[in-house]
Protein backbone atom coordinates (compact mmCIF):
# COMPACT_ATOMS: atom_id res chain seq x y z
CA UNK A 1 0.00 0.00 0.00
CA UNK A 2 1.22 3.18 -0.55
CA UNK A 3 1.55 6.38 1.88
CA UNK A 4 -1.03 8.83 0.33
CA UNK A 5 0.51 11.57 3.14
CA UNK A 6 3.49 10.87 0.81
CA UNK A 7 1.97 12.86 -1.69
CA UNK A 8 1.29 15.61 0.53
CA UNK A 9 3.64 18.91 0.63
CA UNK A 10 5.71 19.07 4.77
CA UNK A 11 2.95 20.30 7.30
CA UNK A 12 4.59 23.75 6.91
CA UNK A 13 3.29 24.64 10.76
CA UNK A 14 5.93 22.72 12.61
CA UNK A 15 8.57 25.22 11.33
CA UNK A 16 6.66 27.88 12.86
CA UNK A 17 7.59 25.89 16.63
CA UNK A 18 10.84 27.58 17.40
CA UNK A 19 9.60 30.93 17.29
CA UNK A 20 6.33 30.11 19.02
CA UNK A 21 8.85 28.77 21.64
CA UNK A 22 10.60 32.22 21.84
CA UNK A 23 7.19 34.26 21.41
CA UNK A 24 6.29 32.40 24.65
CA UNK A 25 9.24 33.34 26.44
CA UNK A 26 8.13 36.64 26.58
CA UNK A 27 7.56 38.03 29.92
CA UNK A 28 4.02 39.14 29.48
CA UNK A 29 3.63 35.96 27.85
CA UNK A 30 2.77 35.00 23.83
CA UNK A 31 0.55 37.17 21.28
CA UNK A 32 -0.34 34.82 18.97
CA UNK A 33 -1.16 36.24 15.09
CA UNK A 34 -0.76 33.24 13.13
CA UNK A 35 -3.02 31.22 12.95
CA UNK A 36 -6.92 32.86 12.10
CA UNK A 37 -9.27 31.02 14.68
CA UNK A 38 -12.07 32.62 16.31
CA UNK A 39 -11.31 33.58 19.96
CA UNK A 40 -14.53 35.00 20.91
CA UNK A 41 -17.75 33.58 22.45
CA UNK A 42 -20.15 31.52 20.27
CA UNK A 43 -23.00 33.79 20.11
CA UNK A 44 -25.72 32.88 22.69
CA UNK A 45 -28.56 32.27 20.51
CA UNK A 46 -26.56 29.77 18.46
CA UNK A 47 -25.36 28.02 21.95
CA UNK A 48 -29.04 27.66 23.11
CA UNK A 49 -29.83 26.44 19.07
CA UNK A 50 -27.31 23.59 19.89
CA UNK A 51 -28.12 22.67 23.23
CA UNK A 52 -31.91 22.76 22.36
CA UNK A 53 -31.20 20.00 19.74
CA UNK A 54 -29.02 17.97 21.91
CA UNK A 55 -31.54 15.41 21.83
CA UNK A 56 -31.15 13.95 18.33
CA UNK A 57 -30.73 9.95 19.17
CA UNK A 58 -31.22 9.47 14.98
CA UNK A 59 -29.03 9.64 12.03
CA UNK A 60 -29.39 13.10 10.82
CA UNK A 61 -29.93 13.44 6.62
CA UNK A 62 -26.83 14.72 4.30
CA UNK A 63 -28.68 16.57 2.57
CA UNK A 64 -29.84 18.74 5.91
CA UNK A 65 -33.62 18.95 7.56
CA UNK A 66 -35.77 21.04 5.53
CA UNK A 67 -35.25 24.08 7.72
CA UNK A 68 -31.87 24.31 7.42
CA UNK A 69 -32.35 24.30 3.33
CA UNK A 70 -34.86 26.96 3.83
CA UNK A 71 -32.00 29.25 6.02
CA UNK A 72 -29.34 28.37 3.41
CA UNK A 73 -31.13 29.60 0.51
CA UNK A 74 -33.05 32.30 2.32
CA UNK A 75 -29.37 33.75 3.71
CA UNK A 76 -27.96 33.13 0.03
CA UNK A 77 -30.79 35.02 -1.70
CA UNK A 78 -30.69 38.08 1.34
CA UNK A 79 -26.81 38.16 1.98
CA UNK A 80 -25.43 37.37 -1.80
CA UNK A 81 -28.15 38.43 -3.64
CA UNK A 82 -28.52 35.33 -5.67
CA UNK A 83 -31.72 34.91 -7.65
CA UNK A 84 -33.94 31.59 -7.34
CA UNK A 85 -32.07 29.44 -5.10
CA UNK A 86 -33.78 26.16 -4.56
CA UNK A 87 -32.89 23.16 -2.35
CA UNK A 88 -31.46 21.75 -5.08
CA UNK A 89 -28.97 24.19 -4.64
CA UNK A 90 -27.73 24.02 -1.76
CA UNK A 91 -25.89 21.45 0.14
CA UNK A 92 -24.37 21.58 4.00
CA UNK A 93 -21.15 20.01 4.82
CA UNK A 94 -18.82 19.37 7.44
CA UNK A 95 -16.23 21.94 7.93
CA UNK A 96 -14.99 24.01 4.26
CA UNK A 97 -11.68 22.92 4.96
CA UNK A 98 -12.99 19.31 4.59
CA UNK A 99 -15.05 20.13 1.50
CA UNK A 100 -11.54 21.78 0.16
CA UNK A 101 -9.83 19.04 1.02
CA UNK A 102 -11.66 16.11 -0.53
CA UNK A 103 -14.16 17.71 -3.30
CA UNK A 104 -11.75 17.07 -6.19
CA UNK A 105 -11.82 13.12 -4.83
CA UNK A 106 -15.58 13.18 -4.59
CA UNK A 107 -16.05 14.81 -8.62
CA UNK A 108 -13.72 11.74 -9.43
CA UNK A 109 -10.59 13.76 -10.25
CA UNK A 110 -7.21 11.32 -10.63
CA UNK A 111 -3.99 11.59 -12.46
CA UNK A 112 -4.21 13.77 -15.61
CA UNK A 113 -6.85 16.10 -14.72
CA UNK A 114 -5.65 19.79 -13.39
CA UNK A 115 -6.83 21.63 -10.44
CA UNK A 116 -5.95 25.23 -10.69
CA UNK A 117 -6.03 27.96 -7.38
CA UNK A 118 -4.29 31.81 -6.70
CA UNK A 119 -0.70 31.62 -6.43
CA UNK A 120 -0.70 32.28 -3.36
CA UNK A 121 -3.18 31.05 -1.34
CA UNK A 122 -4.76 28.86 1.00
CA UNK A 123 -2.58 25.66 0.93
CA UNK A 124 -5.74 23.08 1.03
CA UNK A 125 -6.75 23.51 -2.63
CA UNK A 126 -3.12 22.36 -3.34
CA UNK A 127 -3.71 19.34 -0.68
CA UNK A 128 -7.13 18.60 -2.06
CA UNK A 129 -5.45 18.36 -5.60
CA UNK A 130 -2.93 16.18 -3.86
CA UNK A 131 -5.29 13.44 -2.62
CA UNK A 132 -6.88 12.88 -5.74
CA UNK A 133 -3.62 12.21 -7.44
CA UNK A 134 -4.74 15.52 -9.45
CA UNK A 135 -2.56 18.06 -10.99
CA UNK A 136 -2.33 20.97 -9.06
CA UNK A 137 -1.58 24.23 -10.93
CA UNK A 138 -1.50 28.18 -10.12
CA UNK A 139 -2.33 31.17 -11.51
CA UNK A 140 -2.03 34.51 -11.31
CA UNK A 141 -4.47 35.65 -13.98
CA UNK A 142 -7.12 32.40 -14.39
CA UNK A 143 -8.45 33.34 -17.53
CA UNK A 144 -4.69 32.77 -18.68
CA UNK A 145 -4.46 29.37 -17.59
CA UNK A 146 -4.14 26.12 -20.44
CA UNK A 147 -7.52 24.72 -20.03
CA UNK A 148 -6.01 21.49 -21.31
CA UNK A 149 -7.29 19.09 -18.94
CA UNK A 150 -8.26 21.72 -16.26
CA UNK A 151 -11.45 20.28 -14.50
CA UNK A 152 -11.38 22.82 -11.56
CA UNK A 153 -10.81 26.54 -10.81
CA UNK A 154 -10.68 27.85 -6.71
CA UNK A 155 -11.44 31.42 -6.87
CA UNK A 156 -10.71 32.86 -3.24
CA UNK A 157 -12.20 36.10 -2.48
CA UNK A 158 -11.64 37.81 -0.46
CA UNK A 159 -8.17 35.90 -0.51
CA UNK A 160 -6.52 33.95 2.77
CA UNK A 161 -3.66 35.10 2.77
CA UNK A 162 -3.60 38.64 0.93
CA UNK A 163 -7.50 39.76 2.16
CA UNK A 164 -7.59 41.09 -2.28
CA UNK A 165 -11.22 41.40 -3.23
CA UNK A 166 -11.81 39.75 -6.40
CA UNK A 167 -14.47 43.03 -8.21
CA UNK A 168 -17.21 41.53 -10.21
CA UNK A 169 -16.29 42.75 -13.43
CA UNK A 170 -13.15 40.10 -12.59
CA UNK A 171 -15.20 37.15 -11.15
CA UNK A 172 -17.67 37.77 -14.25
CA UNK A 173 -14.65 37.36 -16.97
CA UNK A 174 -13.20 34.22 -15.11
CA UNK A 175 -16.74 33.20 -14.94
CA UNK A 176 -17.34 33.52 -18.60
CA UNK A 177 -14.03 32.10 -19.38
CA UNK A 178 -14.65 28.81 -17.05
CA UNK A 179 -17.84 27.85 -19.02
CA UNK A 180 -17.14 28.34 -22.41
CA UNK A 181 -14.02 25.98 -21.62
CA UNK A 182 -16.31 23.72 -19.92
CA UNK A 183 -14.13 23.58 -15.70
CA UNK A 184 -16.03 23.95 -13.19
CA UNK A 185 -15.57 27.30 -10.99
CA UNK A 186 -15.36 26.88 -6.87
CA UNK A 187 -15.46 29.81 -5.39
CA UNK A 188 -14.45 29.87 -1.42
CA UNK A 189 -16.06 33.13 -0.32
CA UNK A 190 -15.95 32.19 3.78
CA UNK A 191 -14.74 35.52 4.33
CA UNK A 192 -17.38 37.51 2.22
CA UNK A 193 -18.66 38.75 5.13
CA UNK A 194 -15.77 40.39 6.40
CA UNK A 195 -15.20 43.33 3.79
CA UNK A 196 -13.31 46.44 5.36
CA UNK A 197 -12.53 48.66 2.81
CA UNK A 198 -14.66 47.04 -0.24
CA UNK A 199 -18.22 45.07 -0.27
CA UNK A 200 -17.28 41.38 -1.32
CA UNK A 201 -19.24 40.29 -4.12
CA UNK A 202 -20.49 36.65 -4.57
CA UNK A 203 -20.21 34.56 -7.53
CA UNK A 204 -23.75 34.09 -7.26
CA UNK A 205 -24.87 36.98 -7.66
CA UNK A 206 -26.53 38.12 -11.07
CA UNK A 207 -23.81 40.73 -11.99
CA UNK A 208 -21.64 38.08 -12.25
CA UNK A 209 -23.02 34.83 -13.06
CA UNK A 210 -26.10 36.28 -15.00
CA UNK A 211 -28.65 34.80 -12.76
CA UNK A 212 -27.37 30.71 -13.78
CA UNK A 213 -25.48 28.87 -11.72
CA UNK A 214 -24.42 26.60 -14.27
CA UNK A 215 -20.64 25.79 -13.78
CA UNK A 216 -19.85 27.48 -10.30
CA UNK A 217 -20.29 26.63 -6.92
CA UNK A 218 -19.92 28.82 -3.54
CA UNK A 219 -17.96 27.69 -0.34
CA UNK A 220 -19.70 29.68 2.61
CA UNK A 221 -18.48 28.78 6.14
CA UNK A 222 -20.11 29.89 9.41
CA UNK A 223 -16.47 29.20 10.96
CA UNK A 224 -15.38 33.22 10.94
CA UNK A 225 -18.96 34.45 10.60
CA UNK A 226 -20.46 33.59 14.01
CA UNK A 227 -17.33 32.23 15.75
CA UNK A 228 -18.39 28.18 14.82
CA UNK A 229 -14.78 27.31 13.76
CA UNK A 230 -15.51 24.96 16.57
CA UNK A 231 -18.89 23.24 15.16
CA UNK A 232 -17.82 22.29 11.50
CA UNK A 233 -20.73 24.48 10.19
CA UNK A 234 -20.55 25.19 6.55
CA UNK A 235 -22.42 24.79 2.92
CA UNK A 236 -22.28 25.12 -0.85
CA UNK A 237 -24.81 26.81 -3.23
CA UNK A 238 -24.99 26.86 -6.75
CA UNK A 239 -25.14 24.39 -9.85
CA UNK A 240 -27.81 21.79 -8.73
CA UNK A 241 -26.29 19.07 -11.14
CA UNK A 242 -22.77 19.20 -9.40
CA UNK A 243 -24.70 19.33 -5.89
CA UNK A 244 -26.77 16.74 -6.69
CA UNK A 245 -23.33 14.41 -7.41
CA UNK A 246 -21.86 15.76 -4.44
CA UNK A 247 -25.24 14.17 -2.38
CA UNK A 248 -25.68 11.16 -3.92
CA UNK A 249 -21.44 10.22 -2.99
CA UNK A 250 -22.26 11.24 0.27
CA UNK A 251 -25.92 9.64 0.88
CA UNK A 252 -23.02 6.60 0.41
CA UNK A 253 -20.22 7.44 2.62
CA UNK A 254 -21.68 9.90 5.10
CA UNK A 255 -19.82 13.05 5.92
CA UNK A 256 -23.17 14.41 7.30
CA UNK A 257 -23.46 17.20 9.47
CA UNK A 258 -24.77 16.46 13.08
CA UNK A 259 -28.15 17.25 13.90
CA UNK A 260 -27.32 19.54 17.13
CA UNK A 261 -24.82 21.71 14.16
CA UNK A 262 -28.08 21.67 11.71
CA UNK A 263 -30.37 23.40 14.56
CA UNK A 264 -27.46 25.86 15.39
CA UNK A 265 -26.81 26.89 12.10
CA UNK A 266 -30.58 27.68 11.10
CA UNK A 267 -30.15 29.81 14.26
CA UNK A 268 -26.68 31.98 13.14
CA UNK A 269 -27.84 32.42 9.85
CA UNK A 270 -31.32 33.79 10.65
CA UNK A 271 -29.42 36.44 13.02
CA UNK A 272 -27.29 39.58 11.90
CA UNK A 273 -27.11 41.04 14.83
CA UNK A 274 -24.65 38.61 16.43
CA UNK A 275 -22.69 39.29 12.89
CA UNK A 276 -22.23 43.37 13.11
CA UNK A 277 -21.24 43.00 16.87
CA UNK A 278 -18.36 40.28 15.99
CA UNK A 279 -17.55 43.00 12.85
CA UNK A 280 -16.80 45.98 15.68
CA UNK A 281 -14.54 43.96 17.47
CA UNK A 282 -11.98 42.96 14.46
CA UNK A 283 -12.64 46.54 12.68
CA UNK A 284 -11.14 47.62 15.78
CA UNK A 285 -8.71 45.32 16.57
CA UNK A 286 -7.70 45.31 12.81
CA UNK A 287 -7.14 49.15 13.26
CA UNK A 288 -5.21 48.93 16.06
CA UNK A 289 -2.74 46.47 14.55
CA UNK A 290 -2.96 48.08 11.16
CA UNK A 291 -1.07 51.25 12.63
CA UNK A 292 0.91 49.95 14.84
CA UNK A 293 2.59 47.88 12.17
CA UNK A 294 2.59 50.83 9.67
CA UNK A 295 4.21 52.51 12.84
CA UNK A 296 6.65 49.94 13.02
CA UNK A 297 8.11 50.38 9.46
CA UNK A 298 5.70 47.76 7.82
CA UNK A 299 4.17 48.50 4.57
CA UNK A 300 0.68 47.11 4.38
CA UNK A 301 -0.52 45.55 0.72
CA UNK A 302 -4.25 44.42 0.11
CA UNK A 303 -6.22 43.84 2.83
CA UNK A 304 -9.31 44.93 2.42
CA UNK A 305 -11.12 42.13 3.31
CA UNK A 306 -11.04 39.23 5.71
CA UNK A 307 -9.16 38.87 8.93
CA UNK A 308 -5.75 39.07 8.04
CA UNK A 309 -3.42 42.40 7.26
CA UNK A 310 -0.88 41.41 4.55
CA UNK A 311 2.25 43.10 6.26
CA UNK A 312 5.83 43.66 4.55
CA UNK A 313 9.23 45.28 6.02
CA UNK A 314 10.78 44.36 2.08
CA UNK A 315 13.07 41.39 3.65
CA UNK A 316 12.87 37.99 3.70
CA UNK A 317 9.33 36.50 5.77
CA UNK A 318 11.19 34.58 8.13
CA UNK A 319 13.39 37.73 9.34
CA UNK A 320 10.41 39.39 9.94
CA UNK A 321 8.77 36.26 11.76
CA UNK A 322 11.86 35.94 14.11
CA UNK A 323 12.11 39.53 14.76
CA UNK A 324 8.52 39.88 15.69
CA UNK A 325 8.83 36.35 18.01
CA UNK A 326 11.65 38.10 19.81
CA UNK A 327 8.96 41.14 20.94
CA UNK A 328 7.03 37.96 22.17
CA UNK A 329 4.32 38.21 19.20
CA UNK A 330 3.59 35.18 16.36
CA UNK A 331 2.93 35.65 12.84
CA UNK A 332 2.47 33.40 9.55
CA UNK A 333 5.60 33.78 7.42
CA UNK A 334 4.44 34.03 3.61
CA UNK A 335 5.88 31.43 2.09
CA UNK A 336 3.00 29.14 3.75
CA UNK A 337 0.86 30.45 1.18
CA UNK A 338 3.36 29.58 -1.99
CA UNK A 339 7.10 31.09 -2.55
CA UNK A 340 5.52 34.21 -3.52
CA UNK A 341 4.92 35.56 -0.15
CA UNK A 342 8.04 34.94 0.66
CA UNK A 343 9.11 38.88 1.82
CA UNK A 344 5.61 39.29 3.69
CA UNK A 345 3.65 37.84 6.87
CA UNK A 346 0.28 36.94 7.28
CA UNK A 347 -1.12 39.28 10.94
CA UNK A 348 -4.16 37.72 11.96
CA UNK A 349 -6.52 39.69 14.20
CA UNK A 350 -8.29 37.18 15.79
CA UNK A 351 -6.40 37.65 19.34
CA UNK A 352 -8.97 39.13 22.42
CA UNK A 353 -8.64 42.78 23.23
CA UNK A 354 -6.13 42.40 25.79
CA UNK A 355 -3.64 40.30 23.21
CA UNK A 356 -4.20 42.80 20.72
CA UNK A 357 -3.97 45.87 22.89
CA UNK A 358 -0.56 43.99 24.39
CA UNK A 359 1.34 43.64 20.51
CA UNK A 360 0.49 47.40 19.75
CA UNK A 361 2.17 48.10 23.15
CA UNK A 362 5.33 45.49 21.74
CA UNK A 363 5.30 47.02 18.29
CA UNK A 364 5.90 50.60 19.93
CA UNK A 365 8.89 49.99 21.22
C1 LIG B 1 -9.72 30.46 2.41
C2 LIG B 1 -10.20 29.50 3.44
N1 LIG B 1 -11.06 28.54 3.08
C3 LIG B 1 -11.52 27.65 3.98
C4 LIG B 1 -11.13 27.69 5.30
C5 LIG B 1 -11.64 26.64 6.24
O1 LIG B 1 -12.64 27.08 7.10
P1 LIG B 1 -13.55 26.04 7.87
O2 LIG B 1 -13.04 24.68 7.60
O3 LIG B 1 -13.45 26.39 9.31
O4 LIG B 1 -14.95 26.21 7.33
C6 LIG B 1 -10.23 28.66 5.72
C7 LIG B 1 -9.79 28.69 7.13
O5 LIG B 1 -8.96 29.43 7.55
C8 LIG B 1 -9.76 29.59 4.77
O6 LIG B 1 -8.90 30.55 5.11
Amino acid sequence: MSAVSSRLPVFPWDRLEPYKATAAAHPDGIVDLSVGTPVDPVPALVQRALADAADSPGYPTVWGTPALRDALTGWAERRLGAKGVGHANVLPVVGSKELVAWLPTQLGLGPGDKVAYPRLAYPTYEVGARLAGAEPVVYDEPTELDPTGLKLLWLNSPSNPTGRVLSAEELRRTVAWAREHGVLVLSDECYLELGWETEPVSVLHPDVCGGSFEGIVAVHSLSKRSNLAGYRAAFVAGDAAVLGELLRIRKHGGMMVAAPVQAATVAALGDTAHVTEQRARYARRRAALRSALEGAGFRIEHSEASLYLWATRDEPCWDTVGALAERGILVAPGDFYGVAGDRFVRVAFTATDERVEAAVRRLAR
